[in-house]
């Protein structure tokens, strides 16, 4: 028996990186794990792929109610789905500002709506939401982006004390810079790829890039019911990018 034996989840944005390794491992610890994404074309057994654009509401219900039949019910939800953008306030129009907070923030809303129904008839509900190390830290150039992630990092707070009462957990993981193929295509945009690599692996204390999969390990933490008494925290899952000052090497 383990953690997740006869437990239900969903994961937006599981048909790559961290949404990916986070849908196969409470899959290879017991759970029935339904994926949302734009494109599951790639999702394969035991994993179910739903199309939906966390956009559009009506898609997201309909995929929501889908997964929630297929599956029997719902106990975890992973609200994963994000993307990123560059620049700092100067750089971004207004339609960019709107597209990318209703990505990632509004479509949060939209599938935790869709989704709550559900979790309140489970005995272990739980919500972990991707935020990241930009809602803690100021990075250059990623003003939208940070602002979008500082607002899931509220959301998360609030939500869990909204939905305490009524046995649902919520929490997020903030990643540091993980090497998803999400990064993998921003290497390839840089004029010098393995420079840009070496100074992103630089920026955390660790010295390397976080896998996708030791951000699955923590969603995996937060959502499983061994963490019943855990909700409205945030874990870093960066190489100590958040909390360490380390002194440069040999010095
Ligand atoms: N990779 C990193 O360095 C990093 C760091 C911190 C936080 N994050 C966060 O982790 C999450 C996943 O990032 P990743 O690196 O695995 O990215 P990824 O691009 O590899 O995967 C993102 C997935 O989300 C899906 N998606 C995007 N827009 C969608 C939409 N409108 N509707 C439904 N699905 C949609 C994509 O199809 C894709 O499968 C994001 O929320 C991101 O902000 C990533």
């Amino acid at each position: 028996m383990t953690d997740f034996e006869g437990l239900k989840a969903l994961v937006t944005g599981g048909a790559s990186g961290i949404g990916r390794a986070a849908a196969e491992l409470l899959a290879a610890r017991g759970a029935e794990v339904a994926v949302l994404d734009l494109d599951p074309s790639s999702v394969e057994k035991p994993l179910v792929g739903y199309r939906a654009d966390v956009t559009d509401d009506t898609s997201v219900r309909e995929a929501v109610a889908a997964a929630v039949a297929e599956l029997g019910g719902l106990d975890i939800l992973v609200n994963n789905a994000g993307i990123g953008a560059q620049g700092t306030v100067e750089d971004n129009d207004d339609d960019q500002w709107h597209r990318v907070f209703d990505v990632n923030v509004v479509g949060m809303v939209r599938v935790a709506r869709a989704a709550l129904p559900h979790l309140r008839n489970s005995a272990h509900a739980a919500i972990v939401n991707t935020c990241s190390i930009a809602a803690t830290a100021g990075l250059p150039q990623r003003a939208l982006y940070s602002a979008t992630k500082g607002a899931v990092y509220s959301l998360t707070l609030a939500m869990a004390a909204d939905h305490l009462r009524e046995g649902v957990r919520v929490n997020c993981v903030n990643p540091g810079t993980a090497d998803t193929p999400w990064v993998g295509r921003l290497l390839d945009a840089a004029p010098d790829p393995a420079a840009e690599r070496a100074a992103l692996e630089a920026r955390q204390p660790s010295g390397r890039l976080v896998s996708a999969a030791e951000v699955a390990g923590a969603i995996a933490y937060l959502a499983s019911p061994l963490s019943g008494a855990t909700t409205g925290t945030s874990l870093a899952v960066d190489g100590g990018m958040q909390g360490l000052r380390l002194r440069p090497v040999g010095q």
